[in-house]
């Protein structure tokens, strides 16, 4: 079955940025649906940290620079990416849009957009995988790099079967997410959205832990993920294994150490500990630590194209985008996240092409200017 790209009839004339699909789409959400999008740990200090600490970056243009064969292509674990921005895995997106991932999906493939499908996604792996393979047929186009996030389950037998999954649907890399074994939610979920991979499989230790509970002691603490499970899960794959929510420089090292070929620098929207720095504040550490043996992704508050160019300046290979896909896709479905990719992209030609950096490996670190 083909998918034809939407008619663009379905985008609000007045969208021109991320956060005009932002301010639209409170009202295409129940109000519990988007507060559960929308939030940050504690009183919201890491997630207003992942913008004001972007906002305090000036770029530095450098004039005449030879632009000509620009192009914004990365190639990122053997796998060419049209440019350095990827979705971030976004659990439930069936509570923005009745399609949820499977839009999301044939957006990536029409814009040429990696994603990062969350064990948490509210369609299986397999109908996004098959999403994009219909849809890349359909549109004559290349299917983009489609990689697992993995949330580490109790019991290693089925945290190894989705992995086994992921494998056979044909994912590119497993990225296996740190930050959030013990998290605190309260949301529930609206009727008819599940957490569709985990079927049958008992409840994961990641999952919603209510507030005014004993923590330690519980199977929340004793069975979260630990060093010797990156061992034992590197071990178990070939495909390229990614740590996600790493902050830490001795984090990024212990992965290294550890075999993991790809690290995302990340407070996970400042959805976990309140009081964590930003992504884009940690990343010229980690990148010294690291000296470049592996590729850093990095995600948290990247709304425009300048901030792209701000942390690929700053060491970070691509950058993820988490909830501008999901604000895209409450208002108008796989079209509104094909338009938010598009226009991000155009704002990282248009930023790369007044820097003066006709390619992504010309954004050096002397094109960003801190201010106090
Ligand atoms: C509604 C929502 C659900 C998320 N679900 C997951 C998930 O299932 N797995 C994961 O690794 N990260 C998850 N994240 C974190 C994102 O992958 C990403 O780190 C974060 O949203 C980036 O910040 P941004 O929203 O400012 O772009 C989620 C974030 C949001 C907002």
């Amino acid at each position: 079955m083909s998918t034809p790209l939407p008619p663009l009839g379905a985008i609000p004339a007045d969208i021109a940025s991320l956060a005009d699909y932002e301010r639209r789409a409170a009202a295409h959400m129940p109000l519990a649906s988007w507060t559960y999008v929308q939030e940050g740990a504690g009183d919201g200090l890491s997630f207003a940290a992942n913008r004001t600490a972007f906002d305090r970056i000036g770029l530095l243009p450098r004039v005449l620079a030879d632009l000509r064969g620009g192009s914004t292509q990365i190639t990122l674990l053997g796998e060419r990416h049209a440019s350095p921005i990827l979705l971030a895995p976004v659990a439930y997106q069936r509570i923005a849009h009745e399609e949820g991932e499977l839009a999301t999906m044939r957006a990536a493939t029409a814009m040429d957009v990696g994603m990062i499908a969350s064990t948490l996604s509210s369609v299986t792996l397999e109908e996004i995988a098959a999403a994009r393979g219909q849809a890349s047929q359909g549109l004559g186009l290349a299917p983009p790099p489609l990689w697992f996030q993995l949330y580490a389950q109790e019991r290693r037998e089925d945290t190894l079967a989705l992995v086994r999954r992921a494998e056979a649907a044909g994912y590119g890399a497993i990225v296996l997410t740190v930050d959030a074994s013990i998290k605190r939610s309260t949301f529930a979920l609206p009727p008819g959205v599940e957490a569709a991979n985990l079927r049958g499989i008992a409840r994961p230790a990641q999952t919603a832990q209510p507030l005014g509970r004993i923590l330690f002691g519980t199977s929340l603490t004793d069975a979260a993920p630990r060093w010797e499970d990156i061992a034992w899960l590197r071990g178990e794959t070939r495909l390229p294994l990614l740590l996600k929510g790493i902050l830490a420089p001795q984090d990024a090292l212990l992965a290294i150490e550890h075999g993991v070929e790809g690290l995302v620098v990340s407070n996970h929207g400042g959805r976990v500990l309140d009081g964590m720095p930003a992504a884009i504040e940690m990343l010229p550490a980690i990148a010294q630590a690291v000296g470049g043996r592996v590729p850093l992704l990095i995600d948290g508050g990247v709304r425009r194209g300048t901030d792209v160019v701000k942390a690929l300046a700053l060491g970070a290979s691509a950058v993820l985008i988490g909830r501008p896909q999901v604000h895209a896709l409450a208002v108008a479905g796989m079209a509104g996240v094909a338009h938010a990719l598009l226009m991000l992209r155009s704002e990282l030609e248009l930023a790369m092409a007044q820097l003066g950096c006709a390619s992504v490996a010309s954004i050096t670190t002397d094109r960003v200017v801190f201010r106090s």
